[in-house]
């Protein structure tokens, strides 16, 4: 490394544990240590050290620029793993590290499980959506809550039907690793705590890449990979372009109105979304269900007929709508107020109103009209070109 600071600063991280050789020597050495006030009541600062207590990260940082000599920062855990060595070095700063371990190897190994293939989600400073979905979406996940969230975001993964535990103050003497108990005083949960949120399907196969495996090795898959009725599915071709439009992924909250087999939901799900697949026929809600299951993904199914099954539903980042009417379209989008809408239509006639109606919600309209022809092979080996029946797809972002 060739980055260097003018003034000495160490980030010292804190798991409870003794602090090592190095950590004590750097604190011997520093003129200003700042830290939570928990970590600076356990840390051994030297006397002649000023102690500031981090209360605000800005003027903390601030503190950090001015202060004389070599300085010490005591931050939780690893403190470069959504920590605040990010925030040091965007001051200019190139700190020396000396982590501790992170809360969340804690907390997984309190619970005796491996967690390589664990989303590590943090709901500070944002909307906890974000990393509900996320958590909703994936089989495992952990979650750095923000001071009081953890009673709202265990509740509701208990009622995606999540087995969810709580690590409070861990490496504390009042450290507490538990199921979340959904029925609990919500005051309950001690500040710091992390969620650990698992679903029925833990993937058993080694790993090579932690978290979440980025897009699925295909998407647009034929039609045949999911149970259809009636040839009312999706086509292959349209749905690379809906996905395309819709920008599935961790996090994204995704509606698919009317969801028919739940190709467009499952797909959306394969990229790691909360897609919420609603459908008002009971046997095609059972075969979303069924073909979710057969790809390995969760899919959220809302049995009831749009726009009245949608009155309860999250927000969504972007929706499907492969059929319904323009009251329908309307409904979802004033209920899920999303970025992006996509919707399939194979009535001419509906084009301009579709248009219309994205305009006089913000979007920018744009749509085409997709074609395909497939190769087919002919009883002599020769190839032909079989016909699909065209489709518009329209869409709109804001
Ligand atoms: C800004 S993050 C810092 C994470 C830290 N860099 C780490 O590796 O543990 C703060 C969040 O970490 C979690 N956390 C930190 N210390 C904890 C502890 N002792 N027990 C439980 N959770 C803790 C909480 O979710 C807290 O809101």
């Amino acid at each position: 490394m060739s980055e260097k600071s003018e003034k000495t600063v160490t980030v010292i991280g804190c798991d409870g544990r003794h602090v090592s050789t190095d950590a004590a020597k750097a604190l011997g050495l520093a003129r200003t240590v700042i830290g939570a006030p928990r970590h600076l009541e356990a840390a051994p600062i030297p006397p002649g050290a000023e102690r500031v207590e981090l209360r605000h990260l800005d003027e903390a940082l601030n503190t950090l620029v001015r202060s004389p000599g070599p300085a010490v920062v005591l931050a939780s855990g690893d403190p470069g793993f959504f920590g605040i060595v990010r925030a040091v070095r965007a001051r200019g700063i190139v700190p020396a590290v000396i982590p501790a371990v992170s809360s969340v190897a804690l907390a997984f190994a309190r619970l005796g499980l491996d967690w390589d293939d664990a989303l590590v989600l943090s709901a500070h400073g944002r909307d906890p959506g974000q990393a509900l979905a996320a958590a909703l979406a994936h089989p495992k996940a952990a979650i750095l809550t923000a001071p009081g969230t953890a009673a709202t975001l265990g509740a509701a993964l208990r009622v995606a039907g999540k087995q969810v535990y709580i690590a409070e103050c861990l490496g504390t003497s009042q450290e507490r690793v538990a199921a979340f108990d959904a029925a609990a005083d919500p005051a309950d949960p001690a500040d710091p705590n992390i969620l650990i949120s698992l679903g029925e399907q833990q993937r058993n196969e080694p790993r090579w890449l932690a978290g979440h495996q980025g897009a699925p090795p295909g998407w647009a898959l034929p039609e045949d990979a999911f149970a259809h009725r009636d040839s009312m599915i999706t086509k292959a071709e349209v749905r690379a372009l809906v996905l395309a439009r819709l920008g599935p992924g961790p996090g994204r909250v995704i509606w698919d109105v009317g969801a028919g087999s739940g190709s467009v939901a499952i797909e959306c799900a394969r990229f790691g979304a909360h897609v919420i697949a609603i459908e008002a026929d009971q046997a095609q809600c059972e075969r979303i269900a069924s073909n979710a299951a057969t790809h390995g993904v969760r899919v959220q199914v809302k049995h009831g007929r749009a726009p009245e099954a949608l009155a309860d539903l999250p927000p969504a980042d972007a929706i499907f709508a492969g059929g319904g009417d323009h009251a329908v379209l309307d409904a979802a989008i004033r209920h899920a107020r999303p970025g992006k809408v996509a919707v399939t239509l194979a009535a001419v006639s509906r084009v301009a109103g579709t248009a219309a109606l994205l305009t006089a919600h913000g979007y920018r309209p744009d749509g085409v009209q997709l074609h395909a022809s497939r190769l087919s092979p002919l009883p002599n080996g020769q190839l032909r070109l079989a016909a699909e029946n065209p489709v518009f797809v329209m869409w709109g972002h804001r």
